[in-house]
């Protein structure tokens, strides 16, 4: 393989020969589109560290959803912003919590579209945390009942694929095993897999109103440095039942995209979180970057990396684009 035999160059001259050497296309069906719920009615309150981005009640939630479902993208992940928090996150599995009812009224509005709900319980906790606390410790088993109750009431409220994010050990088990005891035997789970403990995610947390009010997660996620500790997550999650399995962030994580789906055989996801988002959005408004070229480049790279799916806050600019 030399020069000037050999001349890569050839195939790139053109646009039409450059298009069919492409190795990887981005498609609408790529995408996940995620979205804070709220009470109220006629509310869309922009979330100022990420724009473009709103809370929503439900009226809101279903407009958009309905944007959403035309456009081709085939789901949307719902995040719930409750009227209350407290110690147990009542209302993370209240058949009134606020997913529940957006999950309904979608199911009824946007049938076709695919409702994926978080199952966590940050954003339901006082706290902040995502398990139950005692004596300043996050507890693990105390945990994964109210996990399994959450899915649950997801599930009956109708959501297509519960996804649990909270990364407490064996809530992927207890989840399947509620579901199947209450005839949800059918309802995939995406887990957050491989979900590490990232500074990449406090945009989201001004969203979702889920910082936590002491420590941080760095006892439950995972820590950034470690690559090996991913396949033992992900080999955990798919043996416990995980249909779909993914990896968080996935911008800086593209080496865990890319070992995750050489070494499994399940579907991977990637989730291009908030922090990314807005870095990308800040550069853009100052007129650093093209944001357009750079949301494709980014949003491309992570399926390069080997991910099926791609949940991202720039799925609508992006469909726009292809
Ligand atoms: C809930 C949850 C978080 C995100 C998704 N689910 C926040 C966290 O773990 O602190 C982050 C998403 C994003 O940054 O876009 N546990």
């Amino acid at each position: 393989m030399s020069f000037p035999i050999h001349r890569p160059r050839r195939l790139r001259n053109k646009q039409s020969i450059r298009n069919m050497v492409r190795e990887t296309h981005l498609t609408p069906e790529d995408f996940i589109y995620p979205m804070f719920v709220t009470f109220g009615k006629g509310v869309r309150k922009k979330i100022s560290s990420m724009p473009g981005c709103y809370q929503q009640s439900v009226d809101e939630v279903v407009k958009e959803a309905q944007r959403v479902y035309k456009l081709g993208i085939p789901a949307v992940l719902l995040f719930g912003i409750p009227k209350h928090k407290d110690e147990r996150a009542s209302e993370a599995y209240s058949s009134k919590g606020i997913v529940q009812k957006a999950v309904k009224a979608l199911k009824d509005k946007v049938p076709e579209l695919v409702i994926i709900t978080d199952v966590c319980l940050c954003e339901y906790t006082n706290h902040g945390h995502c398990g139950v606390v005692k004596n300043g410790k996050i507890l693990n088993d105390p945990s994964l009942e109210l996990l399994a109750k959450e899915a649950l009431s997801h599930a009956r409220a109708g959501a297509d694929i519960v996804a649990p994010s909270d990364m407490m050990d064996g809530r992927v088990a207890v989840i399947r095993d509620v579901l199947d005891g209450h005839g949800f035997d059918e309802v995939p789970i995406m887990s957050y897999a491989a979900k590490y403990a990232s500074a990449f995610y406090s945009p989201f947390r001004d969203a979702a109103e889920s910082t936590p009010q002491f420590g941080d997660r760095r006892s439950y996620q995972m820590d950034p440095s470690n690559r090996r500790e991913a396949f033992k997550e992900v080999a955990l999650d798919i043996e416990e039942g995980a249909d779909i399995v993914m990896v968080k962030p996935a911008m800086c994580y593209l080496d865990i995209v890319s070992d995750i789906k050489d070494s499994f055989d399940v579907p991977v996801a990637a989730y291009n979180v908030s922090g990314e988002y807005s870095m990308v959005k800040a550069a853009a408004q100052r007129g650093w970057i093209d944001e357009k070229r750079v949301v494709m480049e980014l949003l491309t790279s992570i399926k390069r990396a080997g991910a099926d799916l791609i949940v991202t806050y720039f799925a609508l600019d992006a469909v726009k684009e292809l």
